[in-house]
């Protein structure tokens, strides 16, 4: 088969076989098809789009480029359950949700992705913390998450390698925005891992890469729609991401929240809303609890008992980071030599965050990447940011910015000062978790 050709119909609108789709996914496991090709027709997908059979085909056939995972003979005494995001900018949602879920009576084997366009990934997240392996072996995987109950890792050369080159040339190539591949992507890695059910957080708003919701809704129904082909079931859960979610956006700085978190030493109120929610969720749809005043009772008592926190912190033992990071995470995470305050220029209040230009922000302090495999500068990003609807003015700026040199610091108040909207009175207040769909 001549690639040129399967680039040429999907450009001509042309709907691919199913041999073609898997001639693609032979071509990206085993590398043979450069990167240049895959890239084309990346781009011809995201204009031409796919059918809900060609998706699905395409879903399939990565999921099975690599091992598929089983959990019959793991001796486990819970559901097999996980949470995944359609990426937003400060969503470290994953680093509570799956220690929680876990206290709860889930086993959580989560594999996650690296950052996605303007999008943090928490793959690199968890590369913050000294030691983590996060692409161990399948061996190791199992261990922790029948141990502990849950295991975050990233896409290891075994588990969807298709998925795992094709996202990477995506987050290159401005060709991350589409329905069929984001649906292929995340449901690759999911029925790979071998998973009883999985909740949705899709993430709709400025950070995100469905803007309407609109957009969010289809992209549900066509994970939902895909998922539920490949005997999967799932429910999405619609949240907002016109606003960095927590307090922090950057891999050292979300993991130190998520700590803080998890000691309840405080969080920010829509972190904690689209946690409780999203983690619930995973607890009716499994059967563990029937009604949604048990869920969220359960789900508070994991928190606040400190269970969580020791999962987490077994968690990170278990897979390599230090015995004592709960503890100590301040002592064991990277820091930025340079933080400074960013003052807003208008004083009132904060009305709206061009959120995908704060992702983008980040990618240029060095948090994220701009060419394929590229090294991050896991400490850079912003911490202490102001909530829609807070008062800014020249006492209190809208976040600290942590940057390597005092020029990039400079480069990246500039930006966030573009990103951020203020006006004389509070702006409405919005939902954050907006609705659910199943
Ligand atoms: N998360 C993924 O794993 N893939 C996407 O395409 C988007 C979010």
């Amino acid at each position: 088969m001549l690639f040129t050709d399967v680039i040429r119909k999907k450009r001509d609108g042309g709907e691919l076989s199913a041999d073609e789709i898997q001639y693609l996914v032979d071509g990206l496991a085993d590398g043979s098809l450069p990167a240049e090709q895959v890239s084309a027709l990346a781009m011809a997908i995201f204009l031409n789009s796919m059918s809900f059979d060609e998706a699905g085909l395409l879903t399939i056939a990565m999921a099975q480029s690599g091992s598929v995972l089983e959990w019959q003979d793991a001796g486990l005494d819970g559901p097999v359950v996980d949470k995944h995001s359609t990426g937003g900018v400060g969503d470290k949602v994953s680093f509570l949700l799956a220690p929680i879920a876990a206290a709860c009576g889930c086993y959580v084997p989560m594999i996650s992705g690296r950052g996605l366009g303007h999008t943090g990934g928490t793959t690199d997240k968890a590369e913050s913390i000294p030691g983590y392996q996060a692409t161990p072996d399948f061996a190791l995987f199992r261990k922790v998450v029948a141990s502990v109950g849950c295991a975050i890792i990233g896409q290891t050369a075994d588990l969807a390698p298709a998925d795992r080159r094709l996202y990477a040339i995506r987050d290159v190539t401005a060709t991350v925005e589409s329905v069929p591949l984001i649906t292929a992507s995340i449901l690759s890695k999911k029925i790979a891992a071998g998973l009883d059910g999985l909740v949705m957080d899709v993430k709709v708003g400025s950070g995100a890469f469905m803007q309407s919701m609109s957009r969010a809704e289809e992209l549900s129904r066509s994970i939902i729609g895909t998922a539920a082909r490949a005997g999967l079931k799932t429910h999405a859960v619609i949240t907002d991401m016109n606003e960095v979610l927590g307090y922090t956006a950057g891999n050292a700085l979300e993991i130190a929240e998520s700590v803080r978190y998890l000691r309840n030493e405080g969080s920010e109120a829509r972190l904690d809303e689209v946690v409780r929610a999203l983690t619930a969720e995973m607890l009716l749809l499994t059967g563990i609890e029937r009604d949604a005043a048990g869920a969220a009772k359960r789900v508070d008592e994991a928190i606040r008992s400190g269970a969580a926190a020791e999962r987490f912190a077994r968690m990170v033992a278990e897979l390599g980071g230090p015995a004592d990071f709960i503890d100590r995470y301040e002592h064991h995470l990277p820091t930025a030599p340079v933080i400074q305050p960013v003052y807003l220029e208008q004083d009132g209040y904060l009305h709206s965050m061009d959120t995908h230009a704060i992702g983008n922000a980040i990618i240029e302090l060095g948090g994220g990447r701009r060419v394929l495999g590229e090294a991050l500068d896991l400490a850079v990003g912003f911490s202490d940011f102001k909530q829609i609807g807070d008062a800014v003015d020249k006492q209190h700026p809208v976040a600290m910015v942590h940057a390597s040199t005092v020029e990039k610091a400079n480069q990246a108040v500039q930006r966030l000062r573009a990103a951020a909207a203020v006006s004389p009175v509070p702006p409405e207040a919005r939902a954050v978790v907006c609705r659910t769909i199943d």
